[in-house]
């Protein structure tokens, strides 16, 4: 049985019945498709592939441009689950008419709702954005766009100022109009906390078990690339092994011959055979070639 659309409201009708709520990324139309058709909840084309899919070191290096396309592939993947396309850096900070614009892009694109990092100090744009009919997602705590002000991808929230900050920032957004947050690398206990404070539901990565919902960068949970593992991170399967296993096999087989065999050739008529093979006794491949040429042009 197909499974009815995901949507804001039923995320936090979710998080009011107490029922988990499930979020993962996703960048290309492929992934898109596998983690519809588990009946995820949520798709964030996160600003991650700036490193699990375009290899840089950071997020701060992917653009606009190079979103709405991962978006859009994303987009045509996905039937049912809610798909949130997250903004860049550089794109909703500096001009809050370009903040309102670029949100819309990603609407074009094909996501229903956006994500932007920030607490208190980007009550304005949330609440400009949710006037101009745009959903967005919050996101605190661990706010990656904002690495080189932290000094590295460092647990925040670790003493009560700063667990107090967060818990108000939670609370601004909701009150500008989110309709979820993204807590990420922050103590459980402070998590919890939040979570409890807030109306919408809160989607934890690296805080803990109490939040309404969960997300992973898909490749970091299959085990694409296992040199990243942070204490939060959980494998869900060996993926990338699977495909060097793969890969090996393939490259062994090509080189051995053995791939392609017969059963994997497409035949050619008999009689059809003998008419080539009779025309190539007399033919003069160098003559025929330019004769095509000459035909084509
Ligand atoms: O870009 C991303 O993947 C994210 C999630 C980790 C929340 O922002």
């Amino acid at each position: 049985m197909a499974m009815a659309k995901m949507t804001t409201r039923k995320l936090i009708d979710k998080k009011q019945k107490g029922t988990k709520i499930v979020t993962i990324t996703s960048y290309d139309y492929a992934f898109a498709k596998l983690v519809d058709e588990s009946k995820i909840d949520l798709v964030l084309v996160g600003d991650s592939l700036s490193m699990v899919m375009l290899g840089h070191r950071n997020t701060l290096a992917v653009t606009m441009e190079e979103m709405i396309h991962h978006t859009k592939a994303v987009a045509r993947g996905i039937a049912n689950a809610l798909i949130v396309g997250d903004m860049p850096f550089l794109s909703y900070k500096v001009d809050l008419k370009d903040a309102v614009y670029n949100a819309g892009r990603f609407i074009q694109a094909g996501a229903e709702a956006v994500k932007i990092e920030g607490g208190t100090e980007i009550f304005p744009i949330v609440k400009a954005m949710v006037d101009a009919d745009i959903q967005v997602m919050g996101h605190i705590g661990l706010t990656p766009q904002a690495i080189y002000k932290f000094g590295g991808n460092l647990t925040q929230g670790k003493n009560a100022p700063a667990a107090e900050k967060l818990i108000v920032d939670a609370k601004n957004l909701e009150k500008a109009g989110v309709f979820a947050i993204v807590l990420e690398c922050i103590p459980w206990q402070i998590a919890k906390i939040i979570s409890k404070s807030v109306s919408v539901p809160t989607i934890g990565i690296g805080a803990g078990p109490y939040c309404d919902g969960q997300i992973l960068v898909i490749h970091d949970m299959l085990g694409i690339d296992t040199a990243f593992k942070p204490k939060f991170l959980k494998y869900f399967g060996n993926v990338g092994a699977e495909i060097r296993k793969a890969l090996a096999a393939y490259k062994d087989d090509v080189e051995k011959g053995v791939y392609p065999a017969a059963e994997h050739a497409y035949e050619f008529p008999k009689e059809e055979l003998d008419v080539v093979t009779k025309w190539l006794e007399d033919a003069d491949l160098d003559v025929e070639a330019e004769k095509l040429r000459i035909k084509k042009s």
